[in-house]
């Protein structure tokens, strides 16, 4: 818990930018998840660096968090402070030179913001990411991706702020990119925070673009339980010729349930929450699922979610 004084500073910093006991259901795909002592959204760069070496000087513990899609957060809530990062890092440009675009765009900007942009101007290299939900800067974190790439095939560069408030940029080649997994140097600190990142594409056919993205799009509505609470695939993919739905689904396991916590009959990957599942359901189906495979197939499946928080 948060002691008065420090409420009262994080207060006088945000106004009502920072509440507390906030419940984190409200901020996450998946609609679940315990209270957070603190919520802060910082309104620009100044604050969030006030806010971060205020925090290490305290001993508070902070989490990031962009838009809460690849999220599990614990039913015991989040002791300390979540920063989340959206309006302040929204801004995008881009420039054109010769066959080549880049854009700069802040870590808060909605990941689909930016498919939009590449699909309208007919700029390709983003079509990967159709559909893939939450902020540019959490798609980043995780190197989200899909079968047609990922986040390290687009990025040239990022900006980071270190722990002690420090802003930094890092060319890809100082990027440690692995599947679904981004590992900054560690010389920055237990909790840098990406600011802003460029990414390179090319100039491309518009039409061309337009008809992938409607192919990817229905296939995406056609496969995936798009429209129930959840957090995108549960596990990673153990192997690109073994997807963890296909495992899944040869386990029998579809329809699967603890609590509103369900495997969804769609696809086997995604735990869906029919109503309401707590997080401790989801960890126990989670457990389930990966004594099933291991038992059927002998293969450790690896959750691709971010799990956080108190159980
Ligand atoms: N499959 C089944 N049963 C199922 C689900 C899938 O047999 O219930 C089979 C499919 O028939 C297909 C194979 O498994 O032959 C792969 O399935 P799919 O094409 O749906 O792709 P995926 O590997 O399960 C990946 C990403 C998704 C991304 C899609 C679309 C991972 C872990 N998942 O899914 O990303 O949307 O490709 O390209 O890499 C996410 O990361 O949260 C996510 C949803």
């Amino acid at each position: 818990m948060l002691e008065m004084p420090a409420k009262q500073w994080l207060s006088d910093l945000l106004g009502p930018s920072v509440r507390f006991d906030e419940p984190m259901a409200q901020h996450t795909f998946f609609k679940i998840g315990g209270p957070a002592d603190a919520l802060a959204e910082p309104n620009d760069s100044t604050q969030l660096k006030a806010m971060v070496q205020w925090a290490v000087a305290e001993k508070i513990p902070y989490l990031i968090i962009g838009g809460g899609t690849n999220l599990l957060v614990a039913d015991g809530g989040i002791r300390g402070l979540v920063i989340r990062l959206g309006p302040m890092l929204s801004q995008v440009h881009h420039s054109i030179r010769q066959q080549e675009v880049r854009i700069a765009a802040g870590a808060g900007v909605p990941t689909k913001r930016l498919c939009a942009l590449a699909l309208r101007s007919g700029w390709q290299g983003m079509n990967f990411a159709l559909g893939i939900p939450g902020t540019f800067g959490g798609a980043l974190m995780m190197n989200a991706g899909t079968g047609l790439g990922c986040m390290a095939d687009v990025i040239d560069a990022v900006t980071v702020m270190t722990s002690g408030g420090e802003q930094l940029s890092l060319s890809k080649g100082e990027l440690n990119f692995n599947y679904r997994h981004l590992r900054l140097p560690a010389g920055l600190g237990p909790a840098a925070i990406i600011l802003q990142g460029q990414v390179r594409l090319a100039l491309g056919e518009q039409n061309q673009l337009r008809r992938q993205a409607r192919q990817l799009m229905a296939e995406r509505v056609r496969r995936q339980p798009i429209w129930q609470p959840s957090a995108g695939c549960i596990f990673k993919n153990p192997a690109s010729h073994m997807p963890a739905g296909r495992l899944i689904d040869e386990a029998g396991l579809k329809g699967t349930a603890v609590g509103d916590a369900l495997v969804s009959t769609q696809h086997a990957n995604f735990i869906v929450n029919r109503g309401h599942a707590t997080a401790a359901d989801v960890l126990e189906l989670t457990r389930r699922i990966q004594a099933t495979v291991w038992q059927r197939f002998k293969i450790r499946l690896e959750p691709e979610v971010r799990v956080v928080g108190e159980t």
